[in-house]
Parts: C-alpha cells; sequence; structure tokens
C-alpha cells in the first residue's frame, strides 16, 4: 500500500499546476454570484413581497422602496461586473485561454468527444481553450440572459428613479420598451429570463460537483485558487 507521501511524490510527477484564472477572473466571478443571488431574492420579493414591514402608525415603513433599491444597486453592480468581464475576454491579455476556445466549438470531433465524455463512454478531449464547446454554448446562453435582464431592468429602473443617470438613458429605454410591446413586457420577459437564469445556475453547479468528481485537474478548485492541475505528457 502506498504511503501518503509516496501517493504526494507520484502525483507531483504526474501533474504539473498552470494558471487557469485570474484573480481579476475569480473576483468578478464571486462578485457576480453574489449579486445574482441578492437579485433572485429581492426580485422574488418585488415580485411577490413575502415579507410583512413592521406594523406603525405611520406610513413610513416602505419595505417594497427599500428591497427595490437593494436590487437596484446590486443591478449596477451586476450591470459593472458584466461590462468588465466581458472586456477582459475580448481584449484581456491572460484571458487570450478563454478566445481559444472559439477554435473547439468550430470543431466537430471535441463536440462529439466532449458529449461521449458526458455519457461516460469517451475520455474527455483536448482542448485548445479553457472552455469545453457545451460549456461555452452555455455561457453564451447565460450572457445573452444577463444582457436580457440588463436592459429590461434599466427600462423598469428609469420608471421608479428619475433623475442623474435614469434622466440620460430615459429616451433610449423608452423606445427599447416600445419594440418590446409596452412595459408589462419588459416586466414579464425581466420576470421570465429570471427563472432562465435560476436552471442556469442550477446546471452550472452540477456540473462543476460533477467535474470535480469525475475530473483529476481540480476544475472545480481553479475558481478559488486560480490554478489547475495538468497531467505531464
Ligand atoms: C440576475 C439579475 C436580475 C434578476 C434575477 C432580477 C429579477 C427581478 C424580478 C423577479 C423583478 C420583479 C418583476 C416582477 O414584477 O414580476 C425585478 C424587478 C426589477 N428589476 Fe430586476 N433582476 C435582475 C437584474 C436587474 C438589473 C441589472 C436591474 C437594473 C439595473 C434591475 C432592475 C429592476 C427594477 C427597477 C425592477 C422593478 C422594480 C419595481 O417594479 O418597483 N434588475 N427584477
Amino acid at each position: 500500500m502506498q504511503t501518503t507521501n509516496e501517493a504526494f511524490v507520484e502525483s507531483k510527477c504526474e501533474y504539473e499546476k498552470e494558471e487557469e484564472f485570474t484573480s481579476l477572473y475569480r473576483w468578478q466571478h464571486w462578485i457576480r454570484a453574489l449579486s445574482i443571488v441578492v437579485l433572485i431574492i429581492t426580485g422574488f420579493y418585488i415580485a411577490e413581497p413575502f415579507v410583512a414591514s413592521i406594523p406603525s402608525a405611520q406610513p413610513d415603513n416602505f419595505m417594497q422602496a427599500l428591497f427595490r433599491f437593494w436590487h437596484v444597486v446590486f443591478g449596477f453592480i451586476l450591470l459593472s461586473v458584466v461590462v468588465f468581464k466581458s472586456y477582459l475576454f475580448i481584449f484581456g491579455k491572460k484571458h487570450e485561454i478563454e478566445r481559444k476556445s472559439i477554435k473547439d466549438i468550430v470543431n466537430p470531433k471535441v463536440w462529439i468527444k466532449q458529449i461521449g465524455y458526458y455519457l461516460l463512454i469517451t475520455k474527455h478531449p483536448k482542448l485548445n481553450g479553457v472552455y469545453n464547446p457545451l460549456q461555452f454554448m452555455a455561457y453564451t446562453g447565460f450572457y445573452l440572459m444577463m444582457v436580457a435582464l440588463i436592459l429590461t431592468g434599466l427600462i423598469l429602473y428609469v420608471h421608479v428613479y428619475h433623475d442623474g443617470f435614469s434622466n440620460l438613458i430615459y429616451g433610449t429605454m423608452r423606445a427599447f420598451e416600445a419594440m418590446m410591446g409596452g412595459l408589462a413586457n419588459v416586466r414579464t420577459i425581466h420576470h421570465l429570463t429570471m427563472w432562465g437564469v435560476i436552471l442556469f445556475i442550477l446546471g452550472h453547479v452540477y456540473m462543476a460537483v460533477y467535474n470535480a468528481i469525475f475530473g483529476k485537474e481540480g476544475a472545480m478548485d481553479a475558481i478559488f485558487s486560480g490554478l489547475k492541475w495538468h497531467k505531464k505528457h
């Protein structure tokens, strides 16, 4: 039987570490995750208030306004992070590995091997980039949902706040509102897209745990430490 030390030496020989995610990448991931959680909780409240305010003789316990305030604060944090992350993806020097994933999505062999891997019949394909094709498509869908939530969120925002930035984007947002067929539709799109994000999160967490168990490269750890372990060839 191997001692722990031997196992360590063996693993040291077989695997080498590589920086997978930069610290900026990891920070934006967790700030975004936190914002989405807060937005889902406060969003559910705005749609269907589930906490009653403390009874008061004065009508000054504006719970809806309080939840909406935090919703909008985290909405703008999310907006900033999505813009920042898009910048990193397109221009980031250390993010070239993300852009290389585009090579994999146009390669049918990688698709077939990847699907086979998830069906437990083939080995994981060797990737050029950091995302496998299914993952890349899922993330593209996620970004489209983010854009939909931000756009519809900003339309709703110009109806509840009226000064400063809201005033600046008012005309443009009203034009988008008309394109979507009115405010009621905007609200429905905003709400339904939230459900899309909830489904994405369930799949995302499931796949992360799946890879942590079946993959031996520490894919899950990488979003905390930034490091992934690749087999030496
Ligand atoms: C993951 C992102 C988001 C989720 C899950 C989310 C969820 C929701 C939900 C469920 C509602 C209630 C809709 C209804 O009445 O049925 C809502 C309303 C609203 N959201 Fe979001 N939202 C997100 C992002 C944003 C963003 C980025 C903004 C703006 C910057 C925003 C601004 C608003 C505003 C202003 C309202 C309406 C408040 C009111 O009616 O008083 N949301 N959101």
